[in-house]
This record gives C-alpha cells, structure tokens and sequence, in this order.
C-alpha cells in the first residue's frame, strides 16, 4: 500500500493542467450518477400509486414517463460529454507523458543505452502509457459515480427501512475485501506482463534490425524458437491473469448473487413479521437498487483493474524517469572555453561500468592547437573509447580530458558538442532524405551550403545519380545506400557543420582506394587549421599526421611522428610493415 500512496502523490499533479476539463467530467459524472438513482424512484412513485388506490391516473403516468424520458436525455448528454471529454483528456495526458519520456530519453548518456534495449524502451514508449490514458479519465469517472450511487442508496433506503438497509449494507465490506485480495494479486501479474511485453518487443526489434545476418546464417530457425519460448512465456504470464480475473468476476457473480437472496429473504421476514412497516412495494424497491448497488461495486471492481493497469504502466514510466543522468551538466559551467586549444587527456582511467574492468588507465594523449594527431592499434585497445571521452558521451573515472585548457566536465554538454565533430565507426542515417541527412549537421543552412559540403565529401556526384538526387529517401524506409556512400553522407553532415575540434573513427573505412583517396583529401582539408584526431587501421592515411599515438590494451605504447616511430622500430614499424606488404 505504501507504493499506492507513493503512487498517487507522484500521479495526481499531471491532472492540474486539465483540472477545468475534469471537473466538468465529474460534474456531468454526477448528474449521470443521479439519473440512474432516479428510475428506480420514480418507479416506486407509480408502484405506490397503484397499491394505494387499485389504479394510477393515466395522466399522472404520461408525466412521470415523460420525466423519465427527459431524465434519460440527461443521462445521454453527460455520457456524451464524459466519452469525448474524458478520452481527450486522456490523450493529452497521454501525450504529456510520451513527451516527457522522450524527453528524458533524448538526455539519457551513451551508458544507459548501453545497458537498456531499444525494444523494450519502445515498448514503455507506447503501450505502458497507452493504459494510463484509458484509466486516466475512466477510473476517476467510474469511480465517482459508483461512489455516488452507492452513498445516494444508502441513504434513500435509510429512509425507506433502516435495519433491512444496514444489513445490507453490512455484507458489503466482505465482498469488496476479497475483490481487492485478488486485485493485489492483478498488480503484481501485471507488473510480469509488461516485462515480458517489453522483452518480446526487445527481442523481435534484435531479430528484425539483424535480419540479413539471420538470413544469411540461415538461422530463421534458430529466431523462431527463441521467439517461441518468449511467447510461451507470454500466455502463461497472461493465463495466470486471466485466472486471477476468473476468480475475480466469479466472485463478483456469487456475491451479487448472494446479495439478492439476502435481500429478498431479509425483506419477506420483514414484511412477514411486519417490522419498520415494510411492503411489498418498498422490497421491490430494494430489489430494484440492489441491482443498481452492486453494478456500481462492479464497476469499482473492475475500475480498479483498470487501476492496476495503469498504476503499473506509470510505474514503469516512472522508473525511467527516476533513473539518475549519471551524465550532468556542470555546477558551475565554463563558456569561453578556447576549442582551439590543446586537447588533453591527463592521466585518463576509464570504464564502461561501475565494476567493469578498466578499458584505460592512466592514459595521456596530448593534441596540440591546430595538430592532427593518430591513434592506431589493435582492435579492442582503446582507440573508440578516447574519442568518445571527448565530447563527453561517457564521464571518465579517474583524470581529466581537457579542451583549451577547461575540463570537458565544466563545458555545457550541448555546447561541449557543438563544437566537437566526429565521423563515427558506425553510420547512422536517419530515415528521411539524402538532404535532410545531411542537413542534421547544420539545420537551417542553404541549398548551397549543403551541395558544397556533399561536394568536399565526395558525395555529390553518387548522389546526383540517384533517382531523385537529395530527395532520395534513405535510412530504414528508403534506398539501401553501401557502406561507403553512407560514410560520405556522414562526412558531409561533418563539413556542414564545420566544428573547430574534428573526430575521424575510421571514416574512410568503407570506401575503396579510389574513393578512399577523394574523401581522403577533402578530409585533409577539412582538418586543416584544426586540432583533430584521427583514428585508422589503413595507415598509409595517417603517415602525414602530426603525432602518432600506439595504444595497445596497456596504455599509450608509443609515441611520435611517423619517421620517429619508423626509426624506434618498436610495435608501429612492424604494424605498418605489416599493412604494407597485406596491403
Ligand atoms: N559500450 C561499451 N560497453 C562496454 N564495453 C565496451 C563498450 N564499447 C567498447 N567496449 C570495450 O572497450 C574496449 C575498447 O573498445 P574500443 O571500441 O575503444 O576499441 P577500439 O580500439 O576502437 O577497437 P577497433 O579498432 O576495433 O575499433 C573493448 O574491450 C570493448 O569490449
Ligand atoms: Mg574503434
């Protein structure tokens, strides 16, 4: 129960932009709920009518039929109001917490995506807060009105009989009681449903994003029966909710059940013995809100696995929001950083994780002004990992990466990246044109600007040779661009964007020799005047660089100018001896 509270404290506020909609909501939710009191009055009215004189004038019935027909317009009009107003409150409540998730997502660092799959966040963007527009507005509807039923009975049949009223009023706790030991229950099969929704969806997002390495392993096999045992693992987790929901509704069944008995029996002995001076009319009126009464305990019942539903699907929104940016802008923010200073890693440790091993220790990496400096290496050494430090995607553990002079941990993060470019080991075009993807690295910049960025990449021309030119559709939905053309698209976006710092992983990597050498030389241009790092395994590129840094698994193994490191003959010279007799 402690959660519940914690719950409703947390999920309360998100009404108070709509607090005018859902008063009016409720408002007509009374007036519905009154409504539906008044048939079984008015039915009374006529019933004692009839008893009293043998006979009702016509009159008097075409009147109170008319009152019941007005009373039913009524009732339509607030149903009316309450779906559309409620559902679109719904929607937009719905849509608040979709924006502050997305939100919360597009801050999240590089780490946290590391460690939560892409599927199971969709699935927490959609369907987990889908439940809480259906129960944002029904629960508080629903509940209102049986709430307003059930007091509103209470007392009418207060006037009419109190002992046979109190009796059955007696017997509810009894009922509701168990209804809720058996929601308990709901809550935490729910919480397991959503998991398992959220794993399946991670599960066929894998399957589906590596689809041409199942192809081409012939493993389809091998994807089915994985995706078999997760959703036989989904009708079970649902089968047990449906049993708990079967209970659930038996339970409401007999107790309804149990209900009219009571009342029938309890009302026959009254009348029998003549207590409270109860009739024959006043039982059927009983039996008449009896039925009234437990449609609304009902609904309450069933609001309130409604109530779960949504209780949990915010939970889950909640958890998200909840967990901590280990990645936080400065206290106090340094903005005159110099980016063309030196860039300086001083005494870098780093790890992926908390207790994961360390993938750097006690690095130095000195890039000065203007310079463009190498890593090379083995795979696995490293050499990702200290571009990465740099425009902060991961905070290091121990030492410092400095730009001009400041901590990268004191530089805003937005203008930290502004100013740093890299070209990633893995292109990521978005779905979207040719232009669009090239205008990520400078929206809002001319037609001109971007033609010639895409000509300095060396993109130009393939791309002129689509279909439609740099309105050509790429990314998942469009045209399958290689490896190298997307590489290019890549570098263009760089050049658009022009920043003062420059990161190269492996930017020519895709390309052939032809092209290699194309984008080779306006990358060449590109740094120029620039302090740059430049990582790659071809190092025939990398020759000319002002520095060259070795990282091997222990750290910065050497370091120097190409002809220096030739001279040493350590590791560099039988690396590139090596390149150049593969090569
Ligand atoms: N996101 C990550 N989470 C955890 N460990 C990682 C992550 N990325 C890389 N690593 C680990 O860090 C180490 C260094 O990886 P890194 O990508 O920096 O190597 P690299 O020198 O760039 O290799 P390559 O030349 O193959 O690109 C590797 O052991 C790798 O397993
Ligand atoms: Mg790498």
């Amino acid at each position: 129960m402690k959660n519940k509270k914690g719950f409703l404290k947390r999920f309360l506020p998100y009404y108070k932009p709509y607090a005018g909609t859902l008063a009016l909501d409720l408002f007509c939710a009374l007036l519905f709920s009154l409504s539906g009191l008044a048939f079984p009055v008015i039915v009374r009215e006529l019933l004692n009518r009839l008893a009293s004189d043998g006979s009702v004038a016509i009159s008097a019935v075409l009147i109170l039929g008319a009152v019941m027909v007005a009373v039913k317009l009524l009732e339509t009009a607030c149903r009316y109001v309450m779906i559309t107003l409620g559902h679109i409150m719904g929607t937009r409540f719905e849509a608040d917490l979709r924006r502050e998730l997305y939100g919360k997502l597009m801050t999240m660092p590089a780490s946290f995506y590391d460690r939560n799959k892409v599927g199971d966040l969709m699935s927490r963007v959609n369907n987990d807060l889908f439940d809480i527009t259906e129960f944002s507005h029904h629960c508080p509807e629903e509940l209102f009105i049986a709430g307003v039923r059930i007091i509103g009975i209470f007392v009418y049949l207060m006037f009419i009989n109190v002992y046979l009223t109190l009796i059955i009023f007696a017997s509810l706790p009894l009922f509701i009681a168990l209804a809720f030991l058996l929601n308990g229950k709901l809550d935490e099969n729910f919480k397991a449903r959503r998991k398992k929704v959220g794993e399946i969806n991670a599960n066929i997002e894998d399957a589906l994003s590596g689809i041409s390495v199942v192809r081409s392993f012939g493993n389809e096999d091998v994807e089915m029966q994985k995706f078999e045992r997760d959703n036989r693992e989904f009708i079970e987790v649902k089968s047990k909710s449906y049993k708990i929901m079967g209970l659930f509704f038996g339970e409401v069944t007999f107790s309804t059940g149990l209900l009219y008995i009571l009342t029938i029996v309890a009302g026959t002995i009254f009348i029998a013995k003549g207590i409270g001076g109860l009739d024959w009319v006043d039982l059927m009126t009983y039996v008449l809100f009896v039925q009234t009464l437990y449609s609304s305990i009902d609904v309450i019942i069933t609001y309130s696995e409604q109530f779960q539903m949504g209780k949990s699907g915010f939970n889950r929104f909640a958890e998200i929001m909840d967990t901590p940016n280990e990645l936080t802008e400065p206290q106090s923010p340094v903005t005159d950083t110099d980016y063309s200073g030196d860039i300086k890693l001083e005494n870098v440790t780093f790890a992926y994780s908390k207790d994961g091993k360390d993938v750097l220790s006690n690095v130095n990496v000195t890039v000065e002004s203007g310079t463009s400096v190498a890593l090379v290496g083995p795979s696995g050494a490293g050499k990702t990992t200290i571009a990465n430090l740099i425009p902060r995607l991961y905070d290091v553990k121990g030492g410092a990466v400095t730009i001009g002079g400041a901590s990268v941990a004191d530089i805003p993060l937005g203008e930290l990246r502004k100013n740093v470019g890299i070209v990633q080991q893995n292109v990521y075009l978005f779905n979207g044109t040719v232009r669009e993807n090239i205008l990520y690295g400078k929206p809002g910049a001319s037609e001109e600007q971007m033609i010639a960025a895409a000509k300095a990449a060396g993109a130009h021309e393939f791309i002129e040779k689509l279909e439609k030119g740099y309105d050509t559709e790429c990314g998942e939905r469009g045209v399958r661009l290689s490896g190298g053309q997307k590489q290019r698209i890549s570098i263009a976006r760089l050049f658009l964007k022009n920043p003062p710092v420059l990161i190269l992983d492996e930017a020519t990597s895709a390309l052939d020799n032809e092209s290699e050498r194309v984008v080779q030389k306006s990358l060449s241009e590109l740094c120029k005047g620039r302090t740059s790092i430049v990582i790659a395994h071809r190092l025939t590129t990398i020759r000319n660089a002002d520095k060259i840094y070795v990282i091997t698994e222990d750290g910065v193994a050497e370091q120097g100018t190409h002809s220096e490191l030739m001279a040493a003959g350590g590791i560099y010279k039988s690396l590139y001896t090596m390149y150049e007799e593969t090569a």
